[in-house]
Formats: structure tokens, C-alpha cells, sequence
């Protein structure tokens, strides 16, 4: 049987947090046994909105260090850079010229920035998601391990893919997404009715997988919680599932587990524990990547063959592509 491929990628900006590590990265990790894997560090996404030039060269950097720290094999895994893929453009040119304006003006995050950046809005944000869909089209994926925010995404991936193969004929695969059941969306720990954000002006709402012991256990002691005093998964409960969320992750105890363990205990003692468990998680996580960013060639090597392994199947969907439509 055909193995499935697998996709997904994280923009090289900001700083990697708990949400993109339990919504995604976790997944990946997982799946890497599952499939033939191509994760990617989507540097032509960071642009759609002002970047400061050196900064971002860094920020590639450190997100492909932080792919192998947290586990992601690249004896296994296809890890490159999309901006190095140049058939990650051309796809998107060509699909641009398939996708409609009104489903575009649809797409919720669209809609969230272009209100966030008050008329500063690139033409590029607005084409955001026709080139994730040449991400995911041009290596005939199975499956996009994503969090929630990124579903729409994939639907219209889907919906591109199946307009294009109607038109020129069955040339891609129509790609399905993956989440967590229940992590799919990690909320902020300040303001749990919005999820935890790279772009959070409040440092306090994201638990960034390169902070500090202290900083994590200060962060984690002035997270909001809920009225009442009991420890439990419930929708009245918006800070405490949230929290138990992140512990059951991270602990690989279920929720339920955890709920039995702290009955008739009090907040305090539950705060404790967590920071323990998200410190100690990211201890080797941290180790690792302090490592990585010293061996400055082996990050360089295991792009370059990453870069490699993604052309030599990006570039059969694209001869394809242009049979299909006519050009060249
Ligand atoms: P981004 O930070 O937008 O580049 O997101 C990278 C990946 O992390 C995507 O798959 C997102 O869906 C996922 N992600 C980002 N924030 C969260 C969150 N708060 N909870 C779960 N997944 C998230
Ligand atoms: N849009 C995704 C995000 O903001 C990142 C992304 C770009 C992506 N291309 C992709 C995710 C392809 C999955 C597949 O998180």
C-alpha cells in the first residue's frame, strides 16, 4: 500500500509557543511513523506582513533548529525552505488564477488581519491561502496536521484542487486536515476566550517554548483561572480546561486522569505541578536546540538535502501542471 504524505508548516516569526507545539509540532512528531513527511518553514507566509529583513533570516533558523529539538527526524521527515522551492510561487501563480476574489475576501483570518492592519493590507496577505494550498497541492498530500484557525485553509485547498481538476484534468490529490480532538486550540492563559498568539501583545498569554524555568513557572502562577474552586474540564471552565489541556499534553495523562487526581484539591497545588511538567518538558527541548544552533552546518546540510528531497517530487507535479494548462 502507498504510504500517505503528510504536510504542514509554521511561519518563521515571533516565538514558537505551546499552542503551535500541542495544535501542531505534536502531531507532526507522531505522524513522522505514519507516513512520508514534509514539513516546511513557510518564510514566503512570514512576508504577507512586514518583516524586518535580518530578523526574519534568524527567525528561519531558529523555527528549522526548533523542528529537530522537539523531535521531528530528518531521517525521516523532509525539512526545508519554502522560500528555496521556487515551485511553491509558480503554483501559487497558476492557482491564483483559478481561486475566486470572493472566496478569498471569505477566509476568516483574512478578515481578522485586514481589520488588525487598518487598511495596510498587502495584496500578498490577501493571496495567503492559495499559496498555502501550493504548499500542500504540490506534493500530493494525504493529510495537513494543523490547529483549528487552520481548517478553512485546508477546506479551500480542497476546493482549489477539485476546481483545477475539473478544469485541466485529475492532477492533484484532494488533501484532508488532521487536528487534536482536544487541543486543536490552546487558548491564551491571560484572556481564555482568545487563543494563545504569537502576536499577543500581552507576554503573559503564551508559554514560548524557549522560556525559562522561572519565566514559565511566573507565567504559569498568573494565569487567569476560573470562579469556583474545582479542577475540572468544563465549558463553564474556560482557564482550568485549558491549563488541564496543556498538563495532559504534556504529561501524557488524560484528562480525566488528572481531573480524579486533583479532586478536593485547591488551584495552588494544581499551578505548582503544571509549571513543573511544562519545565521539565521543555527542558530537553531547550538542550537540544541550544546543541543545534551550534553545529551551524549540520542545520545548513540538513536543509540543503530537505531542499532536495521536496524538489524532486514538487517538480513531477509541476511538469505536470503545465502539460495540464498549456504553458512553456
Ligand atoms: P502560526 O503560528 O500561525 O505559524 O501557526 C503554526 C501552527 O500552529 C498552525 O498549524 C496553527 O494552527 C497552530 N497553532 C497556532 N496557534 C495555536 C493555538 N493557540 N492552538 C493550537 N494550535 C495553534
Ligand atoms: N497558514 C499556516 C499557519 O498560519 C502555515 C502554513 C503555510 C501551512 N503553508 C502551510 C500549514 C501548508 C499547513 C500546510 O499556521
Amino acid at each position: 500500500m502507498a504510504q500517505k504524505r503528510i504536510f504542514s508548516g509554521i511561519k518563521p516569526t515571533g516565538r514558537l509557543h505551546l499552542g503551535n507545539y500541542i495544535g501542531a509540532i505534536k502531531q507532526w512528531v507522531a505522524m513522522q511513523n505514519e507516513g512520508e513527511c514534509f514539513f516546511c518553514i513557510v518564510d514566503l507566509h512570514a512576508i504577507t506582513v512586514p518583516q524586518e529583513p535580518k530578523i526574519l533570516k534568524e527567525k528561519i533558523r531558529e523555527l528549522a533548529a526548533l523542528y529537530l529539538a522537539c523531535g521531528i527526524d530528518p531521517e525521516k521527515s523532509v525539512i526545508f525552505v519554502q522560500s528555496h522551492n521556487l515551485d511553491h510561487p509558480a503554483l501559487a501563480w497558476i492557482l491564483d488564477c483559478v481561486a475566486s476574489m470572493g472566496q478569498l475576501g471569505r477566509m476568516t483570518q483574512y478578515k481578522s488581519k485586514s481589520e488588525e492592519l487598518k487598511g495596510k493590507v498587502s495584496v500578498g496577505l490577501f493571496n495567503y491561502p492559495v499559496l498555502m494550498a501550493a504548499d500542500i497541492l504540490l506534493y500530493q498530500t494525504d493529510l495537513v496536521p494543523v490547529g483549528e484557525d487552520q481548517i478553512q485553509h485546508v477546506e479551500l485547498t480542497r476546493d482549489l484542487a477539485e476546481r483545477f481538476n475539473h478544469r485541466f484534468g485529475q492532477i492533484f490529490k484532494i488533501p484532508e486536515h488532521r487536528i487534536f480532538k482536544i487541543g486543536a486550540r490552546v487558548m491564551s492563559l491571560q484572556h481564555p476566550e482568545k487563543k494563545m498568539s504569537k502576536s499577543d501583545d500581552d507576554p503573559n498569554g503564551t508559554i514560548d517554548l524557549l522560556d525559562q524555568p522561572d519565566e514559565i513557572r511566573r507565567k504559569i502562577k498568573v494565569a487567569v483561572t476560573d470562579s469556583g474552586r474545582e479542577i475540572l474540564f468544563r465549558e463553564d471552565k474556560p482557564a482550568i480546561s485549558n491549563l488541564l489541556t496543556i498538563y495532559s499534553h504534556l504529561s501524557g495523562k488524560s484528562v480525566e486522569e488528572l481531573e480524579k487526581k486533583y479532586q478536593g484539591k485547591g488551584y495552588r497545588e494544581f499551578k505548582d505541578d503544571l509549571a513543573e511538567v511544562v519545565v521539565e518538558f521543555l527542558r530537553p527541548i531547550q538542550q537540544r536546540y541550544t546543541q543545534i544552533r551550534q553545529e551551524k552546518k549540520y542545520l545548513d546540510q540538513v536543509l540543503a538535502t530537505g531542499l532536495k528531497k521536496a524538489q524532486a517530487i514538487s517538480r513531477r507535479t509541476m511538469n505536470q501542471v503545465y502539460q495540464a494548462v498549456g504553458l512553456g
